[in-house]
C-alpha cells in the first residue's frame, strides 16, 4: 500500500553550534518536503526571557512566550544557553518536542541535543557546523557590533554547549556531517536535501 505523505511520520533532526546555518537548512528542507519546522532554541530563549524560575518557565511556555520579538538577540542566546544546562528544564521541554517530530506529514527540529537525545531514532540526523570564525562574522553581520566581541561569545556559547553535563552538543553517530564554511547556502541545503532523499519512504505519494 501508498503511503501518503500527508501520513507519513518522518523526524530530520539538525543539531550544531550557534550561527552554522542549521535554522536556514531546517527552513530549506521543511518548504521542500511540506514538513513542519520546530527551531527549538527559541524554547530555551524564551524560557530565560521569562524571568523567574526557569523550571516553572519550561513547564509554562506559552505560543504567546515563543511569539516575543527580544528572542534572537545576541544576549538572548547567551541566557538560553544557561537555562539550557539546567536537566529539569530540559525536561520540562522534552515531551512537546518529541510529539512535534511525530507531526503527521513529517518534522524537522534543529537543535543541539535532537538526533542524541530527543529523537534518537529520527530517520535523518544532520550536524551542521563551519568554524568559529566564520559562524561569528555572519552572526556579527545580522547583529552588528564588535566582531570580536560576537567571536568571544559564540567561544564560549560552543563552551558552555559542548561542555555541560546534560545533553551537551555532540553529533550524533549516525548523522551526516555538514560543513558550511566553505559552502554556499544552496550548496548546503542540495546536501541536506540528498541526505532527506536516500531516506525518504520509496513508496511514498505526494
Ligand atoms: O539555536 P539557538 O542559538 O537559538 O539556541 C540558544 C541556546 O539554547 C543554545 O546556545 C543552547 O544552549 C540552547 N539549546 C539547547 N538545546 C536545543 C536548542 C537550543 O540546549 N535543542
Amino acid at each position: 500500500m501508498e503511503l501518503k505523505a500527508s501520513q507519513m511520520e518522518f523526524t530530520v533532526a539538525i543539531d550544531g553550534p550557534a550561527a552554522a546555518g542549521k535554522g536556514t537548512i531546517a527552513r530549506a528542507l521543511a518548504d521542500k518536503f511540506g514538513f513542519a519546522y520546530l527551531d527549538t532554541g527559541l524554547l530555551y530563549r524564551a524560557v530565560a526571557a521569562k524571568g523567574g524560575d526557569p523550571v516553572q518557565a519550561a513547564m509554562g511556555l506559552t505560543p504567546q512566550d515563543l511569539a516575543r520579538d527580544d528572542l534572537r538577540t545576541l544576549a538572548a542566546g547567551q541566557a538560553a544557553s544557561r537555562v539550557a544546562a539546567m536537566p529539569q528544564v530540559r525536561a520540562a521541554l522534552t515531551a512537546f518536542q518529541r510529539q512535534f517530530a511525530r507531526s503527521a506529514g513529517g518534522a524537522v527540529l534543529d537543535g543541539r541535543d535532537i538526533g542524541t537525545v530527543i529523537c534518537p531514532m529520527a530517520e535523518v540526523k544532520l550536524y551542521v557546523t563551519s568554524s568559529a570564525e566564520v559562524r561569528a562574522e555572519r552572526r556579527w553581520r545580522e547583529t552588528g557590533g564588535d566582531l570580536a566581541q560576537v567571536l568571544a561569545e559564540v567561544r564560549e556559547r560552543d563552551a558552555r554547549d559542548m561542555g555541560r553535563a546534560d545533553a551537551p552538543l555532540r553529533p550524533a553517530e549516525d548523522s551526516v556531517l555538514i560543513d558550511t564554511t566553505e559552502l554556499t547556502i544552496e550548496q548546503a541545503v542540495d546536501l541536506a536535501c540528498a541526505a532527506v532523499l536516500a531516506r525518504f519512504p520509496e513508496r511514498t505519494i505526494p
